[in-house]
């Protein structure tokens, strides 16, 4: 079994009274285990629904998408946050992290529910806060950090599990460099390490780093540019002019 998600004439389809909003239509592809890639397009184009579709968080209308080999469709909805729980790691923009615990508890808390051994749940959360330079505010509520501290906040929660896949939908697009490149920098690190990452991005310079770039456009496939795995940081100017020259061609 060589792939870790496989989507087959994905469709997800929102009603409105009268009005029928086709907002994935025929969506079909393939992510190799550890695979890095990231999906472009316009606002509206559908990748935040791509992302809520196949990671099982959204129902979809029609098609299907398999996890690890397993068909997310045949599931109900306790083995599906289960898969999300164990499988997935989940970095958004609007962060849904618990008000009434600290950021630390928020952090272990999927980590416990596992059913991990607690000591190591604990020390990864250290090692992980550590490097993402956020082991200061492990005490604190979630509305006495920064936009970024809760950002990397959020990918040490996503970590903990190490999951198969991350599901990232503009995890840099509200941060300061600094804080984007932290994250950036551990979302490659724990690639090289083997977790997949899907991620949606509106950044050239972020997608660069990426395998493989998807181009949505009214909720269907337009083009793919395979990059290659980056071998080294000089590579990535070169990598960033080539996904702009390609990015235009496709109206972007
Ligand atoms: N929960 C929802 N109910 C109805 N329509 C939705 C819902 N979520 C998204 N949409 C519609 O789906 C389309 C794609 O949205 P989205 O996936 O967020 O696009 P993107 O992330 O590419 O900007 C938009 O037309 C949006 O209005
Ligand atoms: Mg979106």
């Amino acid at each position: 079994m060589s792939k870790v998600i496989a989507v087959q004439n994905l469709c997800k389809t929102y009603q409105i009274k009268d009005y029928t909003n086709e907002v994935l239509r025929n969506v079909n592809f393939e992510m190799d285990y550890g695979e890095f890639v990231a999906i472009m397009g316009p606002s509206g184009s559908g990748k935040s629904t791509l992302l809520y579709t196949v990671s099982g968080m959204d129902k979809m209308t029609s098609g299907s998408v398999s996890f690890d080999g397993r068909d997310l469709g045949a599931m109900d909805k306790k083995e599906l946050s289960k898969l999300r729980l164990l499988e997935m790691g989940f970095i958004f923009q609007q962060m849904y992290m618990m008000k009434k615990l600290c950021i630390l508890d928020n952090i272990i808390l999927p980590g416990y529910q596992s059913g991990r051994n607690r000591n190591e749940v604990n020390s990864r959360a250290e090692m992980l806060m550590q490097r993402l330079n956020i082991a200061e505010t492990a005490k604190r509520e979630i509305n006495e950090v920064s936009g970024g501290q809760l950002q990397r906040a959020c990918l040490c929660r996503a970590l903990i599990n190490e999951p198969k896949v991350i599901f990232a939908d503009e995890p840099t697009g509200a941060l300061n460099s600094r804080a984007a490149s932290d994250v950036m920098r551990e979302l490659s690190a724990a690639n090289r390490e083997g977790t997949g990452i899907l991620m949606v991005t509106h950044s050239a310079k972020v997608a660069a780093q990426s395998d493989r770039v998807i181009y949505i456009v009214d909720g269907g496939i337009q083009g793919q540019l395979v990059l290659s795995r980056l071998a080294n940081e000089e590579q990535l100017g070169i990598r960033e002019q080539m996904l702009n020259r390609w990015l235009i061609e496709k109206g972007w």
